[in-house]
């Protein structure tokens, strides 16, 4: 099909589309909120070519587009009072009104429900097209089902193009994200889609508050069902996996800076401060305050599939005000994918210096500590993985009859040569890395510290933010050594002779002689300096 696109100033072409909208065809118009993709309200053959161009699931209703409050008395059963004060007060303007409906509107309009969801748009195109085609239109955003909503006729060519019969280009949407749609066929009004007009703006007007269905901000149980059918649709979704990341700039910076996603998706404001700092992704911003977020949200989801980003970290706006309506399209768009990040600090050291000591004090702070040698014992219980790995590789007899590991066998049997120690710390290394990462992971908006003598040869280096060396003076090693471990002075220069790889340059050090006080004191002027203010520490 050839898609005509006409000029939303032009009286023309607005004769054109009416003419092309009563005869049945489908095309895109203007909105203040986004574009819709409009068709005869009242005429099923035309209904289903919007289903048909979208792509859109058969249970999901449309809204129906009308002049002004008086044509909606012929689609619904009754006009209710409140209804009337919300349309005095918000039509034209992005506000949805959900009412029972009247039986002259198909089924198909309403996907099958006994509702109708009806607004008058605050756009003179569209006002134009409702005033001269004098029909109801039908019109759901005009995306392909599951993308970003288009706020651009481009948006739409890009979409739908070959699918529709017009598209009246009126440039870029005003308000950006869709109508906000309030159910009123309950007691109590039910929003089940913030937008352009507020909560707090329709208490006002109704002068009682009502309530929000939990959809806005959760996903849906596996059994739930939706208030509104198009809740449980996948939504705005890019092809990019985006990540919501909650808190300060400075957090953000120093989990993009570990977690090194493609993109980032942030505000106009913080443009500079992240190239300041030296991130190398690709950066796209949505403005500088609430009505930008909304106005350039869909764009700017569109453009990360345009540079083919895979991974993009976004920082969400307030929910406030219209804050909550661009919030809950990017919570959709990451399928509630929202993190507070964490703050990981590494801390090694050679042996014997105190490391132990640090983490110890550390956790009294508030820290979550993961030492690193109990993951190294709990990986090797009866029945794990790793156990049955390391059997494969060194025999059966590593394993005693109870199922526990025989640690003389295996160290006699890995130590006996290079490779095949080797072989056992591959195998060890990388079930402990990925345990502690994802005990990690789990402790979302803490800060962890990750326990690890040998850290800095582990992958696990690469997940901290910061790392620090725990050092002491020779004489203090040993001695502390020969008091904690009852051995020989021998074995234990020995052991300290063994740690080969001391090679601790471009990491903090902290130097913990005798003094505990001391060391507290280091540890806590550390953390001062390398934690962004979102982390509580005591
Ligand atoms: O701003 C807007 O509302 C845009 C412009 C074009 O007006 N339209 C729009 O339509 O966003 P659409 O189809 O993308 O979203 C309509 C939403 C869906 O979530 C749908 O499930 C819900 O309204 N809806 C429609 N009729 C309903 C009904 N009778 N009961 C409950 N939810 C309904
Ligand atoms: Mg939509």
């Amino acid at each position: 099909m050839n898609t005509l696109t006409l000029q939303a100033n032009n009286p023309n072409d607005i004769l054109v589309a009416a003419h092309l909208l009563r005869a049945g065809e489908v095309l895109a118009m203007p909105t203040e909120t986004v574009y819709g993709l409009a068709a005869d309200a009242l005429n099923p053959a035309a209904v289903a070519k919007i289903f048909a161009a979208k792509g859109r699931p058969q249970d999901n209703p449309l809204i129906v587009h009308i002049a002004d409050a008086k044509q909606a008395l012929s689609l619904v059963r009754e006009f209710p009072v409140e209804a009337k004060h919300l349309a005095a007060a918000f039509w034209p303007g992005p506000l949805t009104i959900i009412l029972p409906k009247h039986p002259a509107v198909p089924d198909v309009t309403t996907a099958g429900l006994n509702s109708i969801a009806l607004r008058v748009p605050n756009h003179p195109a569209a006002l134009a097209l409702l005033q001269t085609s004098e029909l109801p239109l039908a019109a759901p955003s005009a995306n392909r089902s599951g993308s970003p909503s288009p706020t651009t006729a481009q948006h739409v060519r890009d979409d739908l193009k070959g699918r529709i019969a017009a598209i009246v280009d009126g440039g870029t949407c005003c308000l950006g994200v869709e109508s906000t749609v309030l159910d009123l066929t309950g007691g109590t009004p039910l929003l089940l889609r913030p937008g352009g007009v507020t909560k707090e703006q329709i208490e006002q007007v109704l002068g009682r508050s009502i309530n929000v269905s939990p959809a806005v901000t959760q996903p849906l149980g596996e059994h739930e069902q939706p208030a509104s059918p198009g809740l449980k649709h996948r939504h705005y979704a890019p092809k990019a996996q985006l990540t919501l990341v909650q808190g300060s700039l400075r957090a953000f910076v120093a989990f993009a800076k570990r977690e090194k996603p493609d993109g980032l998706l942030v505000f106009n404001s913080d443009v500079e401060a992240l190239r300041k700092a030296g991130l190398p992704q690709q950066i796209l911003s949505y403005g500088s305050n609430a009505n930008e977020h909304a106005q350039q949200l869909f764009a700017a989801l569109r453009e990360l599939d345009n540079r083919r980003l895979h991974t993009v970290f976004v920082r969400p706006p307030s929910q406030h005000g219209i804050g909550l309506a661009v919030y809950n399209r990017l919570l959709r768009a990451a399928d509630f994918c929202e993190v507070k990040p964490n703050f990981v600090l590494g801390l090694c050291g050679p042996t014997g210096a105190g490391k132990s000591t640090a983490a110890n004090i550390l956790n009294a702070m508030g820290c979550l500590v993961i030492d690193c040698d109990d993951l190294a014992r709990e990986i090797m219980q009866p029945g794990s993985a790793v156990l049955h790995e390391l059997a494969a590789q060194f025999g059966r007899e590593i394993v005693r009859e109870d199922g526990s590991l025989n640690r003389g066998e295996l160290a006699a049997r890995a130590f006996a040569n290079e490779d095949g120690r080797r072989a056992l710390n591959a195998i060890t290394h990388k079930a402990i890395t990925a345990l502690t990462l994802a005990h990690a992971r789990a402790a979302q908006g803490r800060v962890v510290v990750v326990d690890a003598a040998a850290l800095l040869e582990s992958e696990i280096a690469q997940h901290c933010d910061h790392i620090a060396v725990i050092t002491a003076p020779h004489d203090v090693r040993r001695a502390r050594i020969l008091a904690r471990d009852n051995m020989t002075a021998d074995a234990a220069d020995q052991r300290m002779a063994a740690q080969t790889n001391m090679d601790f340059s471009g990491h903090t050090t902290i130097e913990n002689t005798q003094d505990e006080a001391e060391l507290v004191a280091k540890l806590r002027e550390l953390l001062a300096k390398i934690l962004p203010l979102d982390y509580a520490i005591s």
